[in-house]
This record gives C-alpha cells, sequence and structure tokens, in this order.
C-alpha cells in the first residue's frame, strides 16, 4: 500500500472551467474573480470577500487595511505555520505570541489575554488543523478593545461555530487555496471574508497596486491578486467543499473508532453539535512521534509533523527577537509530539484500518 498524506482533487469539471476562463477571460481581474468572490462571501455568510494571491497576503492586507502600522502588537500563537506571525512583522507591527491550549493546539485566552496592552492592535486566533479556536472567549475578551480579531482560517474552510462559519465570526477572515487545502485553486490564491464594508474596499484596492481607478492609485498597494483561472478553478471547487469536508469527518470518525484506547496515543478533539471542525489534517499526539512516523513510512504511509518547530524558534524569529526556547512550552511540547496522518476525502475504508493496522503493530 501506499497512502499519500493529501491528495488535492483536479477533475474534468475543473479543467473545463480553467480552459473556458482562459480562452474567454481576461487573466486578470476577469469574470470568475468576481463570481469566486460573491460566491465565496454567500459560502461564509459575509457581506464581502476579496481574493488576494495567497492566504499570507489575505492576513497581510487586512492588517493594513485595519489600520495596524510600525510599532504596534498583534497577539497570535507560536504554534501555527509561519505566516500567521510574518503578516504582522509585514505590516512592520511586532508578533506578541501567547501559548496554546494543548487539546486544541489553539491559542489559550487566557493566557491571550495577558499579552494584551495599550499598543495592542490586533488578535490573529487560528482555527489550526481545522478545528474552531474558542471564539466565543476570544469575542468577549477582546471584542470591545480597540482590538481588530483576525481569524486565520487558512486551514478551516467550512468548518462551524454555533451555526456560523469560521471567517464570519471576528472582524475579518482570511483563507488560503493553497494546494493542500480542503478546497484549491490548484495554485497558490486567498481570500478575505468580512462585513466591513471599508476594510473590502481597502483590500481590494491594496491586493490591485493600490488603484482607486486604472490611471489612479490612492494607496500604496501590492500587487497580490487572484489570476481568473485560478478563480475559475475555485468556483468548481466551492461546490464540492460541504461534500468533502463531510467525507473527512467520516474519515476522522474511523480513525476515532479504530485508534481510541491505544496507549500513548491521544487523538484530536471532537466536535459537537455547535463546534463542527473540517479535519484539514488529523493529528494524533504520541511521545514516540519520530519512530512512529518512521515506521508508518516504511510502510507506505506517509505522514506530516505540522509543525515542528513553533514560529518563535524558527531561526529568522531566533535572529529576530532572541528566542531562546523555554517561552512557550506547550508549543514546545507539540511540535515533538504532533504527527498527521494521511486525510483527504477519498481516503477508503480499506486505506484508514491499514494506516490504524500499521499503528497497533508499532505499538505491540
Ligand atoms: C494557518 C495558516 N496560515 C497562513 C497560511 C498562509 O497561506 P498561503 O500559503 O496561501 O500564503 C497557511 C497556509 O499554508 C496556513 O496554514
Amino acid at each position: 500500500m501506499k497512502i499519500p498524506l493529501s491528495m488535492p482533487v483536479f477533475d474534468e469539471e475543473m479543467r473545463n472551467a480553467a480552459l473556458d476562463a482562459l480562452q474567454n477571460e481576461r487573466f486578470v481581474m476577469g469574470e470568475s474573480v468576481f463570481k469566486f468572490e460573491e460566491e465565496f462571501a454567500r459560502y461564509c455568510g459575509t457581506k464581502y470577500a476579496v481574493s488576494t494571491g495567497s492566504g499570507t497576503s489575505a492576513l497581510q492586507l487586512s492588517l493594513i487595511a485595519l489600520g495596524v502600522a510600525p510599532g504596534d502588537d498583534v497577539v497570535t500563537t507560536p504554534f501555527s505555520f509561519v505566516a500567521t506571525a510574518n503578516a504582522a512583522l509585514h505590516v512592520g507591527a511586532t508578533p506578541v505570541f501567547a501559548d496554546v491550549d494543548v487539546g486544541t493546539c489553539n491559542l489559550d485566552v487566557e493566557l491571550a489575554k495577558e499579552k494584551v496592552n495599550e499598543k495592542t492592535r490586533a488578535i490573529i486566533p487560528v482555527h489550526l488543523y481545522g478545528f474552531p479556536a474558542n471564539m466565543k472567549s476570544i469575542l468577549d475578551a477582546f471584542g470591545d478593545r480597540d482590538c481588530a480579531v483576525v481569524e486565520d482560517a487558512c486551514q478551516a474552510h467550512g468548518a462551524e461555530y454555533y451555526g456560523r462559519r469560521v471567517g464570519a465570526l471576528g472582524n475579518v477572515g482570511c483563507f488560503s487555496f493553497y494546494s493542500s487545502k480542503n478546497m484549491t485553486v490548484c495554485g497558490d490564491g486567498g481570500m478575505v471574508v468580512t462585513n466591513d464594508e471599508e476594510v473590502a474596499r481597502k483590500v481590494a484596492k491594496l491586493r490591485d497596486c493600490g488603484r482607486a481607478s486604472h490611471y489612479e492609485h490612492d494607496l500604496i498597494g501590492f500587487t497580490a491578486r487572484l489570476n481568473t483561472v485560478n478563480a475559475a478553478i475555485g468556483r468548481v471547487q466551492l461546490k464540492k467543499l460541504d461534500d468533502w469536508n463531510e467525507k473527512r469527518r467520516t474519515c476522522a470518525e474511523l480513525y476515532e473508532k479504530l485508534l481510541s484506547n491505544t496507549a500513548d496515543v491521544i487523538l484530536p478533539p471532537n466536535g459537537n453539535s455547535d463546534v463542527k471542525p473540517v479535519y484539514h489534517l488529523y493529528v494524533i499526539r504520541t511521545s514516540q512521534r519520530d519512530k512512529l512516523k518512521i515506521w508508518l513510512e516504511q510502510n507506505g504511509v506517509q505522514c506530516g509533523v505540522h509543525y515542528p518547530i513553533p514560529i518563535h524558534l524558527q531561526p529568522a524569529y531566533r535572529k529576530l527577537f532572541a528566542y531562546k526556547g523555554g517561552e512557550f512550552p506547550r508549543s514546545e511540547l507539540l511540535s515533538k509530539t504532533v504527527l498527521s496522518l494521511p486525510m483527504y476525502p477519498e481516503l477508503t475504508k480499506d486505506e484508514i484500518e491499514y494506516v490504524c493496522e500499521k499503528i497497533h503493530d508499532f505499538f505491540d
């Protein structure tokens, strides 16, 4: 057996949509871009959606549009993809880390509250692995301060939180359509969703060279647009997202059934009727992570580690902020124990049974 960690889908309908867009629309800012934005906003339940060239630019442009500037602090988690914190640095602000809750791997809100001071202008909770962050507490704690809540929903397309989709809960939600995500545009891409008209307008200008009109630029903008062909593919993927997420949940249920009560394996948190994760990744924890990973890969099961180095210990961050290790012990522990198992909608029952059997063999 050879079982990959993830498997992006590119089918006939997507191929046709891509070809149609290439042949009949402008390559840049074609009709598909605006249709995709409309459909994505409707899907998330927000008034506006503005596409960008990546999840990283979605975060960066959101922060700029919200007025985050040099000298400001942005509170976030050290246990995420590095782009979450980079976004703060890209706008000249300082990422201020607060450690995570070990059970969910998401921001510990009590610790985040301790990091707030008069310079704090934004908080970026991440819905890591597709599991919604504790947004009620985050909005209670930060909602009425002069501090924007920017959801990093780059791993959580379609996840639900008390009847609403993530991304639509804070001031702004940011998505990535990188090829391994629950939905992709078969290339790089991103989206900002919001109910704030001014923020939406600003992001739309910032991603398009700061354009007010074709020859007039009233903001210092970027070239951070989503290409038309990618938007056309994204529209097809979006139609399939709910079905794919449901299939991921079914895979997670089977993993849970087959792996519960395995000594030295901690399973990811379950959802419930209010908090519905989308299992971008299925991440177990074990003290024997590295050995188990080698064993599974020897047996044809591709695994991943998200993430082996917490952001504050990345070389670039050590250099900038002199982190030495020990500052965020929970994230550091997670980085040594997390293991991502294969997870994608078309993963079969037989394949999951095989993976779990190999995990049992390892511990036996
Ligand atoms: C949590 C998180 N934030 C931000 C990003 C950045 O998205 P992109 O790779 O599209 O720039 C990613 C994507 O990998 C991510 O997983």
